[in-house]
C-alpha cells in the first residue's frame, strides 16, 4: 500500500471523520483547525464531536503515529502529498448563499506556505463552479509549483459518519486537468478501490452538482413523505404501511421515508437552498426544489399548531429529543427549534431532555423571555414531571422503551406526541394515554 502524507484543513464532522479514517487506511494524517481550542481537545485524544467509533480511532492512529493535530499548516504543508480542505460551507445569516471565507482562507493559506507541486482535495461542500474558481485563483498566484484542485465531496451521515466514510456507496473524484496523475487518488482511496468501492470520475463541476443533487434529493424524499404522512391522517391510512409499500419498489427504496417533524442538521437545509441560488443565479425558476425548502419550513408551524390545539396556556410541554436526529448531539438546524419557539410564543412552559444535545440545546434558547420558561434535565422521566403533554422529537433508541406507568405518575395528563412514530404504541393505550403520531389514525380519547 502506497502511503499518502495528507494535511487536512477543519477538523469537524467532515474533516476529523476524513482524517481520522485515512489514517486507519495507513496513510500520515495531520488534522489542522484554526481553533485552537479545539485542538487542545484533540490533542487530550478526545473526540469534540459525537460519531460511534470516531475516539478510538483516533487513538489507535495517534499512538501508531499516523495521526496528529496542529492550529497551522505551516508545519505539514510541505512534507504532504495531499491537502483537503473540509472547512465549514455554512449558509450566509438569512440568504441561501453559502459562505465560503473560510474556503478562500485556506486556499490563501496553501499559497502562503506552498513549496513543493500539490494535489488540493477540496471535500467541504461548495457551489457548483467553486473549485474550477480556486483553480483560476491558484494559478493566478503564478507560483512556481503546480497545485490541482480536486472535488472530492464527502456524504457522511451524522453519527454514522465514521462507517458511512469507511463504507460509502461510492467515491466520486472530480478533475479537470486530463493529464492529471490519478494515482495519488488511487492511493488515497486504495483500501476503499481493493474492496470494489465504485470510483466515479467526472469534472470538478459535475463532482460538485453531484453533492448538491443527492442532497436535494434525499431531502425532496423526506419532505415528500411528511406531507403524505399528513394525508394519510386526513384519510386514517398508516403512514407506516404506506412507506413500507412504497419502499419495498427498488425504483423507491425503503430509506428515507420516514415521517417526522422535518429534516433539519447542518446540511440538508443549507444544500437545497444553496441549489436554489444556484439556479436563481442563472435565471432558473427552481419550482420544484424551492417547493422542498417551502414545505419543510412549514411544518415546523404545522407541528406546533397541533401541539397547541392539545395544550392550554401556561401548560407545561415536555420535549424528549432537541437534535435534529437520533445519535448526534448536534442541535444546527433542528427542526425541534421552532417548534420550541412556537410553543414558548403561545404561553407554554417548555421542559426539554436530550440524551446527547443537552448541552448544545442550552445554546440556542437565549433569548431573556425563553429562558424564564425553559427548563433543562439529564432524565427523560424528570423532564415531563407536571407535565400535559410529552413530545418526542427524536428518534433515540431509549424513547422506544419509554415506561407510560412511570411517566403516568409523574405527569399531569397522560398524553403524548409521538414525533417520530417509534413509542410502543400499545403499551402507551394500555396506560389509557392520549397518543398522537404522525401519519396515522390519532387515539383520540
Ligand atoms: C461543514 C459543512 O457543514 C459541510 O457541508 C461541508 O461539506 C464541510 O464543512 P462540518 O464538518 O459539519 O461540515 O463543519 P463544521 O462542523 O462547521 O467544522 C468546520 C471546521 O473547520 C471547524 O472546526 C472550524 O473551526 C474549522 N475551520 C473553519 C478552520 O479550521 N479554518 C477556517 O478557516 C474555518
Ligand atoms: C445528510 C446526508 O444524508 C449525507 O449524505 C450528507 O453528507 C450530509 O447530510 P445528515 O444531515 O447527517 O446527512 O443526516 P440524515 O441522516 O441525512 O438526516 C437528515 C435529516 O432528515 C434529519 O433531520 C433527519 O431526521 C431527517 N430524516 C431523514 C427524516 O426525517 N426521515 C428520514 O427517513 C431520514
Amino acid at each position: 500500500m502506497n502511503l499518502i502524507n495528507i494535511t487536512v484543513l477543519g477538523t469537524g464532522y467532515v474533516g476529523l471523520v476524513s482524517g481520522v479514517c485515512f489514517a486507519e487506511c495507513g496513510h500520515k494524517v495531520t488534522c489542522v483547525d484554526t481553533n485552537k481550542k479545539k485542538i487542545d481537545i484533540l490533542k487530550k485524544m478526545k473526540s469534540p464531536i459525537c460519531e460511534v467509533g470516531l475516539e478510538e480511532l483516533m487513538v489507535k492512529n495517534a499512538k501508531a503515529g499516523r495521526l496528529s493535530f496542529d492550529s497551522s499548516l505551516v508545519s505539514s504543508i510541505n512534507s504532504s502529498d495531499i491537502i483537503i480542505i473540509a472547512v465549514g460551507t455554512p449558509s450566509l445569516p438569512n440568504s441561501n448563499e453559502v459562505n465560503l471565507s473560510y474556503i478562500y482562507q485556506c486556499v490563501d493559506d496553501i499559497c502562503s506556505y506552498l513549496g513543493k507541486n500539490m494535489v488540493v482535495i477540496v471535500k467541504s461542500t461548495v457551489p457548483i463552479g467553486t473549485c474550477d474558481d480556486l483553480q483560476k485563483k491558484i494559478d493566478s498566484k503564478s507560483m512556481q509549483y503546480k497545485c490541482t484542485i480536486v472535488s472530492n465531496p464527502e456524504f457522511l451521515r451524522e453519527g454514522v459518519a465514521v462507517n458511512d466514510f469507511m463504507n460509502p456507496d461510492r467515491i466520486v473524484i472530480g478533475i479537470n486537468e486530463d493529464i492529471f496523475n490519478k494515482k495519488s487518488l488511487e492511493h488515497l482511496y486504495a483500501n476503499h478501490i481493493s474492496r470494489g468501492v465504485e470510483c466515479v470520475y467526472t469534472n470538478r463541476k459535475s463532482a460538485e452538482m453531484i453533492k448538491y443533487s443527492s442532497n436535494a434529493f434525499l431531502a425532496m424524499k423526506v419532505a415528500f413523505i411528511n406531507e403524505i404522512s399528513d394525508l394519510a391522517e386526513k384519510y386514517n391510512a398508516d403512514i407506516s404501511d404506506v412507506s413500507r409499500g412504497m419502499g419495498l419498489d427498488t425504483r423507491i427504496g425503503r430509506r428515507f421515508l420516514n415521517p417526522g417533524p422535518g429534516f433539519g442538521g447542518s446540511c440538508f437545509p443549507k444544500d437545497v437552498k444553496a441549489l436554489i441560488d444556484m439556479s436563481n443565479s442563472v435565471g432558473l425558476e427552481s419550482s420544484l426544489i424551492s417547493s422542498i425548502k417551502s414545505s419543510n419550513d412549514s411544518r415546523a408551524i404545522n407541528i406546533a399548531n397541533r401541539i397547541l390545539s392539545q395544550t392550554q396556556k401556561n401548560d407545561v410541554v415536555s420535549f424528549l429529543g432537541v437534535t435534529f436526529k437520533a445519535e448526534t448531539d448536534d442541535v444546527r438546524d433542528s427542526p425541534i427549534i421552532p417548534i420550541i419557539n412556537e410553543v414558548l410564543a403561545q404561553g407554554r412552559s417548555v421542559k426539554i431532555y436530550d440524551p446527547a444535545g443537552i448541552g448544545n440545546a442550552k445554546g440556542i434558547f437565549v433569548h431573556e423571555e425563553s429562558k424564564k420558561k425553559i427548563s433543562y434535565f439529564n432524565d427523560a422521566l424528570e423532564s415531563v414531571k407536571e407535565s400535559s403533554l410529552a413530545v418526542i422529537g427524536t428518534e433515540w433508541k431509549e424513547f422506544k422503551q419509554l415506561d407510560p406507568i412511570a411517566m403516568k405518575s409523574m405527569m399531569k395528563k397522560s398524553q403524548i406526541y409521538d414525533l417520530r412514530n417509534i413509542v410502543n404504541y400499545d403499551s402507551f393505550r394500555k396506560a389509557n394515554f392520549i397518543i398522537n403520531c404522525i401519519g396515522k389514525h390519532q387515539n383520540e380519547q
